[in-house]
């Protein structure tokens, strides 16, 4: 349709048929098999009158619910103007692969762009129109559970994933019945939460949100993200909901984003309970007034948007405004023309989780895994007769994660699957061993796994915590091992030193004791549905460990939040104090400052060496160039991938600058003893900060330029912005 048809179509809506645009049910609530809505309306003291116009829904069941749902819907509209489908499609739909965290560490963004553009391809045979992804919150705390949905604690790296993603979604045009639209939330700073804690108070400067907090949101935007959800939280005292300055000065009017605005779930009517709202009406109209334009499952709207434009508080602009923000997207999905954009079960069935999409999958998992410590434990050998999988991961499917709402966990892989598929000829002994739960420090299992411990030529342990420990509505106020992991790890180490722990889990967990006395120890994360096969072919060396962290892990939880671009303080301590304390230095009585694995950290099979890092000048112009040439040496006879990171540090300006800052990257694949080198260009943008005026500035001075990773550099030189 053109505008002028858009326009047309809003001028023959009734206020009734407008406002239900704007609304938005979750479908598990409201409808039967049949499509036919009989939920609890009384509960969102919604006028069953108002049903018939809802203009999208989230969750639905599939192909066959979803058209079903459609055609009843379009049969009852008088303007016939298709229903939106919206679901979270986080990290896969029926095929799921590692959650966004791990996906991140791959530090590979066209992998990513691949997995989207997988999931975007099962999703939208189902009927999904919308995903609510990526969700690119910045978070430095661990306790947070939410950190397993997003790009970690960097701003270029979770840029970067979180822009890969839009374009692996939506593609060149979302006309494309294989591709759905993005949604990048939570705007804004959701992951910064006082105490870790999900859906409490965010409290941060302007000039820290502009230039730490807000960029990866606007590149997601800037990528073709047509919608975005306003997050829970209070922002400086302000929900995003209600926050004028937050969603029209910065998002509408300094971005100029002329996208949707959905609330995130409950939020408008959530203001009553922050107190800044007295009742559902007063919501409505501060909702509105920001540019909220769809409000997700809750009533608000429906119940008062009418009689505050009948009352002259809102105005028929600002809701048609809102509603043609709502056509045009779908108009955009072309849903006009087909409200069902080739969604059909058979469709699904030759889409969903195709060998294709499951070795995609597994590529996904061996990329993101970190190999956080070796001893030379790994790789296992070939001729291994007899393994012993012990843990409480060692048999589950709780492999998919947090949010794998399509991803059946009976679809996946275990361990001790993978092992035995990779390993035909041996002995796979399996005992769980314990509980991976908070609380439950049984032992009763132990001797078993002893005992195939014992007769094992070598040992998987693999730990972690539930996927419910992570995700939405998860804090954590410790990073412990749930349960009586650690006990075990050490009983099985004392009986068998020929053991490598797999790791499992949403978040940096403070490993510091297992780290003491584990061999080796290989990071899957949440892998997703090849998470089992992934897992033997690292342990076999079949594949070899590239993934890096995207997020620190800290020594204890009493360090968060933890980030690597910390300020320097006045009174710092040198890494070499890092087991001392200082008085009146900055750091702790009980512990280092330090994380025990730092971003960016990664070990391999391969032996890299950063030989060199070059300039091709000492100083930087304004509207100039400086090449930094990296070159590394894979001493080694395996082949490998290395993520170069290059950081950078201004070493005097008007505002404290991080010791350290990612400003590039590359992954790049090195054969055995073969030497590459890696140019990065640096511009003077690359260097800009946010002054005390709140003004994105670079300052001329001093600064380097670094390789290796956080808090470990490796090679430094220096060079000047004129
Ligand atoms: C949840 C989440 C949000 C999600 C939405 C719909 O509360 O905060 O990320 O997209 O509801 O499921």
């Amino acid at each position: 349709m053109s505008d002028v048809d858009l326009r047309h179509l809003l001028s023959q809506m009734t206020f009734e048929e407008k406002i239900g645009q704007l609304m938005q049910y979750n479908t598990h609530l409201f409808t039967d098999s049949t499509a036919e809505i009989t939920g609890p309306l009384t509960d969102l003291g919604l006028d069953e009158a108002m049903l018939p116009f809802v203009g999208s829904v989230l969750n639905f069941e599939d192909a066959a619910q979803m058209r079903a749902i459609q055609q009843a819907h379009l049969q009852q509209d008088r303007l016939k103007i298709p229903m939106l489908f919206m679901m979270d499609v986080i990290h896969g739909y029926r095929t799921v692969f590692p959650i966004p965290l791990a996906l991140s560490g791959s530090f590979d963004p066209e992998l990513v762009r691949d997995c989207s553009a997988m999931a975007a391809k099962e999703a939208a045979a189902s009927g999904v129109h919308v995903t609510f992804t990526p969700m690119v919150d910045l978070s430095r705390d661990a306790r947070w559970g939410r950190v397993m949905e997003g790009g970690g604690e960097d701003p270029l790296l979770t840029a970067v994933m979180g822009v890969a993603q839009v374009q692996g979604f939506q593609g060149d045009d979302l006309r494309d019945t294989d591709r759905i639209a993005a949604c990048v939330k939570h705007f804004a700073a959701y992951g910064a939460p006082e105490a870790g804690r999900d859906y409490y108070a965010v409290e941060l400067s302007e000039r820290l949100l502009r230039e730490r907090y807000f960029p990866a949101y606007r590149a997601c935007i800037e990528a073709g993200a047509p919608m975005v959800m306003a997050s829970f939280n209070t922002l400086n005292g302000i929900p995003a909901v209600a926050n004028e300055w937050l969603m029209n000065d910065i998002l509408r009017g300094e971005w100029g984003f002329d996208g949707v605005v959905i609330s995130d779930y409950d939020a408008v009517e959530e203001l009553c309970v922050h107190g800044v709202a007295a009742d559902k009406k007063d919501a409505a109209k501060q909702a509105m007034r920001c540019g909220c334009d769809i409000e997700m499952c809750s009533a608000a709207y429906a119940s008062h948007l009418k009689e505050l434009t009948q009352e002259g508080v809102l105005t028929t602009e600002q809701i048609d405004a809102a509603v043609l923000r709502v056509l045009m997207l779908k108009d955009r999905l072309g849903l006009f023309e087909d409200p069902y954009r080739g969604a059909s079960t058979q469709k699904e069935q030759a889409v969903c989780l195709s060998p294709a999409h499951r070795a995609l999958a597994r590529k996904a998992a061996q990329e993101s895994a970190v190999l956080l410590k070796n001893n030379g434990v790994l790789p296992l050998s070939e001729d291994v007769q007899t393994v012993a999988v012990i843990g409480p991961f060692a048999d589950s499917r709780d492999l998919l994660g947090a949010w794998s709402l399509r991803g059946d966990t009976s679809e996946g892989v275990t361990v001790s699957e993978g092992l035995a598929a990779r390993l035909p000829h041996a002995r796979i002994l399996t005992a769980p061993a314990c509980s991976n739960l908070c609380g439950n420090t049984d032992q009763s299992g132990f001797e078993a796994a002893l005992t195939a411990a014992e007769n094992a030529d070598a040992v998987v342990l693999c730990l972690g915590e539930p996927s419910d420990y992570s995700g939405e509505g998860s804090s954590r106020a410790t990073l412990d091992l749930p349960g009586a992991q650690l006990t075990l790890a050490r009983e099985v180490i004392r009986v068998n030193p020929r053991t490598a722990v797999v790791l499992f889990g949403g978040r940096p967990l403070a490993l510091t004791e297992l780290d003491a006395v584990a061999p080796a120890i290989l990071h899957m994360w949440f892998p997703g549905h090849e998470g089992g096969n992934a897992v033997a072919s690292l342990l076999l060396g079949d594949e070899n460990p590239s993934g890096k962290l995207a997020m620190s892990f800290p020594k204890t939880v009493g360090q968060c939040p933890l980030s690597y671009d910390r300020l320097m303080s006045g009174r710092p301590i040198q890494a070499s104090q890092e087991d001392t304390f200082l008085k009146f230095r900055s750091n702790y009585i009980d512990s280092g400052n330090l994380p025990l694995y730092p971003f960016g950290y990664g070990l391999s099979y391969s032996r890299f060496e950063y030989e060199s890092l070059t300039l091709d000048r000492r100083t930087l112009t304004a509207d100039g160039t400086l090449t930094v040439t990296v070159t590394v040496f894979n001493n080694s006879d395996r082949h490998g991938k290395e993520v170069v990171q290059l950081y950078m540090r201004d070493l005097v300006a008007s505002v404290a600058r991080p010791v350290q800052q990612l400003i590039a990257f590359d992954k790049i694949a090195l054969a055995p003893f073969e030497r590459k080198s890696v140019s990065f260009t640096v511009r003077e943008e690359m260097l800009r900060f946010v002054d005390a005026r709140n003004h994105l500035v670079s300052e001329a001075g001093e600064f380097e330029v670094s390789t290796g990773y956080a808090d470990h550099l490796l090679l430094t030189e220096r060079f000047s912005l004129q």
